[in-house]
């Protein structure tokens, strides 16, 4: 029973319009400074919604591992019309069902079986740097990790860096169409005004133009090599669990090549794109990095799956980027009945929003939180680390399917170009000021590097 004396935690009162030109100028900052003014339960009224932002690991633990079942995600409604059902937005039953189909294609030994294809198209990609020339660093991480993805999951060695373009730029319109608007995005689509309708074209030819790439793909593969074992193969042999019948409907595999397209290609490129700016600044990082790499790959040989454990340094590099700019900065969700959290009771269709990028930047729990320090991660270190105070993947049963696969990418990736290259910035330097571009964490200038040939 909500009781309407209950208490309210601290937060602003501020208009919707005001509250979207701070989210619009800085989202990080405003947020930062909110919690440092409020706490970490805060409560903000905007338009009708009740907005809660949670920054105490133990309640960020409890919704998404003990609570989960009570809780819906906040802006799959908006996002399915035009994403479709898959993975990341699927939910309930529908969702532990599918989940269980595709958790096969992401067991540590299968992660592992794409050591070679990774360390391949990232090769493919450092190999054609030129010595001690500008590399726009976001253009080159987006081309590998779309490499790495539609040949370890579509199985199709495919490295058109036209298409990749397009594909990765079209997703970037979507989310622009979503971030920019204070409405649901149906309620921009029917605008009349010019420029209104130019955004719709813009989101409309993108829609179009993935689900054509991916119907052309779906072709292909049932016309090549509909046996040869791949996300979708493997999803046209799936026991569906609606009808019982064997194979997924065209939809829903079209809906969940869109997810992964989604969810996997501009994560792991902008950690990725993160990590080489540090490095490019921090060059006694770097030199470690060297230093590990000459030691663990001897003769310069190109590091396989079994060198993993040993690339120590090289995973703390990365475990610390996603904790300084993780590329998932914010989650929310969406009560479905009262909750109570601590002293609070938080009324049924309430949002909860829980930002990874305010936890890992807390002067609580990290010393020295603006400075990237990859030693940080000590043992003792993780010990005594909250749970929740590091959540770049999610947690719980919607977390990320494809963490092992990221991380694994993003130790062989940053192996590969630092055995052969030095990376320094160029006179402009590097602006590490991130931007959001809806939940993820983009650069907000270009990111350029010079890349120097380290024989
Ligand atoms: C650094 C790279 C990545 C980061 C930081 C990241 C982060 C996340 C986060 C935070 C979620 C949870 C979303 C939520 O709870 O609402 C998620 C879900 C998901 N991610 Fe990733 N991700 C990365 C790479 C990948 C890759 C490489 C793949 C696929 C190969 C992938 C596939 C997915 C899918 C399918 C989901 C939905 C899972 C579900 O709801 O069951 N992600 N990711």
């Amino acid at each position: 029973m909500t009781n309407n004396s209950q208490q309210l935690p601290p937060g602003p009162q501020i208009s919707f319009s005001e509250f979207m030109d701070k989210v619009n100028d800085n989202p990080f900052n405003f947020l930062m400074d909110l919690i440092q003014k409020y706490g970490d339960t805060i409560y903000i009224k905007l338009q009708q919604k009740d907005v809660y932002i949670l920054s105490n690991p133990d309640y960020i633990e409890q919704i998404f591992t003990r609570d989960y079942k009570l809780f819906s995600k906040a802006r799959a409604a908006e996002l399915r019309p035009f994403l479709g059902n898959g993975l990341l937005l699927n939910e309930g039953e529908s969702h532990r069902q599918h989940r269980k189909i595709i958790q096969p294609l992401f067991l540590p030994k299968s992660i592992k079986s794409y050591s070679n294809i990774m360390v391949d198209n990232i090769k493919h990609i450092s190999d054609n740097w030129q010595d001690n020339t500008t590399i726009d660093v976001l253009q080159e991480m987006t081309m590998l990790a779309m490499g790495v993805m539609t040949e370890s999951l579509f199985g199709i060695n495919f490295r058109d860096r036209d298409t990749f373009s397009k594909v990765s730029d079209s997703f970037t319109n979507i989310l622009e169409s979503f971030t920019h608007v204070h409405e649901p995005v149906k309620n921009i689509l029917i605008e009349e005004s010019t420029n209104e309708n130019k955004k719709q074209n813009k989101f409309q030819d993108s829609l179009d133009y993935l689900n054509q790439k991916i119907y052309t793909l779906i072709d292909h593969i049932k016309k090549t090599n509909p046996e040869k074992p791949n996300l979708i193969s493997h999803l046209m042999k799936a026991k569906d669990p609606d009808s019982g019948e064997i194979g997924l409907p065209e939809k829903q595999i079209r809906d969940e090549i869109m997810i992964f397209l989604f969810a996997a290609h501009d994560t792991t490129s902008t950690a990725l794109t993160w990590s080489l700016a540090y490095l490019a600044t921090n060059q006694m990082i770097q030199d470690i990095l060297q230093k590990e790499l000459d030691s663990v790959l001897e003769g310069g040989r190109v590091p396989t799956g079994d060198d993993l454990p040993k690339l120590e340094y090289a995973e703390k590099i990365f475990k610390e980027t996603l904790r300084i700019r993780p590329s998932v900065w914010a989650l929310s969700r969406l009560t479905t009945e009262e909750y109570k959290i601590g002293e609070y009771v938080i009324p049924n269709s309430s949002v909860i929003f829980m930002s990874q990028y305010a936890m890992h930047n807390s002067p609580k729990y990290y010393i020295d939180p603006d400075i990237f320090n990859p030693e940080r991660w000590t043992k003792e270190f993780l010990f005594k680390l909250p749970r929740f105070a590091y959540f770049p993947f999610g947690g719980g049963i919607r977390s990320c399917i494809g963490e092992t696969f990221a991380v694994q990418e993003g130790i062989l990736a940053l192996a590969t170009i630092f055995q052969k290259w030095k990376i320094v910035p160029t006179t402009e330097g590097i602006s590490f000021e991130p931007k959001a571009l809806g939940g993820f964490t983009k650069p907000k200038y270009p990111i350029n590097v010079i890349v120097k040939n380290r024989k």
